[in-house]
């Protein structure tokens, strides 16, 4: 239930990237060590329907491997390295699951599963997501986000009882979405840094849905935040926020 979840709240964006490889269990870990109440990490699917973590729709910025991700069998990319990119304290870090992040953090924190099949949007990914979350009986730990509001509606869909929060792009970019986020059934707004002011959180408050910005690792972007109201931010950085998002 969204009402449960904690105001403020702390998501540690692909795990406490900050210090960690992202989107690592290693991420994972020590942003919950760190204290971070929640984490976000992005879900994407391999070629054999596996539900995975990694951010971009290719290898070649955060792994040893190149190509596209989706193109990929899950045994092929968990041979590669995910850590080392970042530091060589990492080596070995791998692609992992999303079965695995409930496994290990999953009962400590809270999880944004960010939905972002954005190359494929007609893939299997959120019943695959849904059918995992089911498995582990989690729901109450998770919510959804998704730049694309055909993944919410597929997540409203298949699993209702989970929230659903819409990440608007910034700027112009974001008509259709603030048009279609009108008629949608959403908990939170997920808005850019840069667009929230105390009036946008008053709005969104005013639908009853909680305001979550992304992505913000400045100190005073964040105590401004918290000044308007904000419920929520993503940030690299857990310790920083815990600091000063309070
Ligand atoms: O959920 C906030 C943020 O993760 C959205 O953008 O590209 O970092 O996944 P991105
Ligand atoms: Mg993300």
């Amino acid at each position: 239930m969204i009402s449960d979840f904690p105001s403020p709240v702390i998501f540690a964006h692909r795990g406490a990237s900050a210090y960690a490889p992202e989107n690592t269990l290693a991420a994972f870990e020590l942003a919950v060590k760190q204290g971070a109440p929640a984490i976000e990490f992005d879900v994407k699917l391999t070629c054999d329907r596996q539900v995975i973590i990694i951010h971009d729709q290719t290898l070649d910025r955060t792994t040893n491997g190149t190509g596209q991700v989706v193109k990929h069998p899950f045994a092929a990319l968990r041979e590669l390295d995910a850590g080392v990119w970042k530091s060589a304290e990492f080596r070995g870090e791998k692609i992992p699951l999303l079965e695995e992040v409930f496994e290990t953090v999953g009962r400590k924190v809270l999880l944004n599963i960010e939905l972002t099949n954005y190359a494929t949007p007609f893939d299997a990914l959120v019943p695959e997501v849904a059918a995992l979350i089911k498995k582990h009986n989690i729901q109450q730990q998770v919510i959804f986000s998704s730049f694309y509001f055909s993944n919410l509606l597929a997540a409203q869909r298949n699993l209702p009882e989970v929230p659903r929060g819409l990440l608007f792009e910034t700027g112009i970019d974001a008509w259709h979405q603030k048009l279609a986020s009108r008629f949608m059934n959403l908990q939170a707004e997920h808005p850019y840094t840069t667009d929230v002011t105390s009036q946008l959180v008053q709005r969104v408050h005013a639908a009853k849905r909680r305001v979550h910005v992304w992505t913000v690792n400045d100190p005073q972007d964040m105590r401004r935040l918290r000044a308007c109201g904000a419920d929520g931010i993503f940030t690299d950085d857990p310790l920083l926020a815990i600091e000063n998002f309070k």
